[in-house]
């Protein structure tokens, strides 16, 4: 397991539940809108309960080249079971997968940023390139 600043954690998601997984095409056209999908547990399930569930899952994109990192979406989960009967009572729950549209002019990195209630912060990345 690799801690990324002390603040992030990272690893294989294929061996570890908590890694965000991002789906999307290894090459896009340029300004042409690609989806990409993110959610994690695809090898092996996170629970989704009340105690224990996927709070928030968060998209970036950094150009190659540029200083800065674009934030392109935030997915908040937030319903995890619980209801006035108590934890896992009410049966409603949103799954920790997200679904986006987004285009670039420009290659570069996709990282995807998932937070855990009880395990923390888990982030990964997948790299893109443009065909004109
Ligand atoms: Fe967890």
């Amino acid at each position: 397991m690799k801690q990324i600043g002390g603040l992030f954690q990272a690893a294989d998601w294929k061996t570890e539940k908590h890694v965000p997984v991002i789906d999307c095409p290894d090459q896009v056209k340029a300004g042409e809108f690609f989806p990409v999908k993110v959610t994690l547990g695809k090898e092996i399930a996170h629970p989704n309960t009340t105690e224990h569930h996927i709070r928030w899952i968060s998209v970036y994109f950094h150009p190659d080249g540029e200083k800065f990192t674009y934030q392109i979406g935030h997915f908040e989960f937030a319903a995890h079971g619980e209801s006035v009967e108590g934890p896992d009572k009410s049966s409603i729950y949103t799954h920790h997968e997200v679904g986006l549209s987004m285009k670039t002019g420009k290659p570069g990195v996709i990282y995807a940023a998932a937070l855990c209630n009880i395990h923390g912060l888990w982030q990964s990345q997948k790299e893109i390139t443009v065909s004109k």
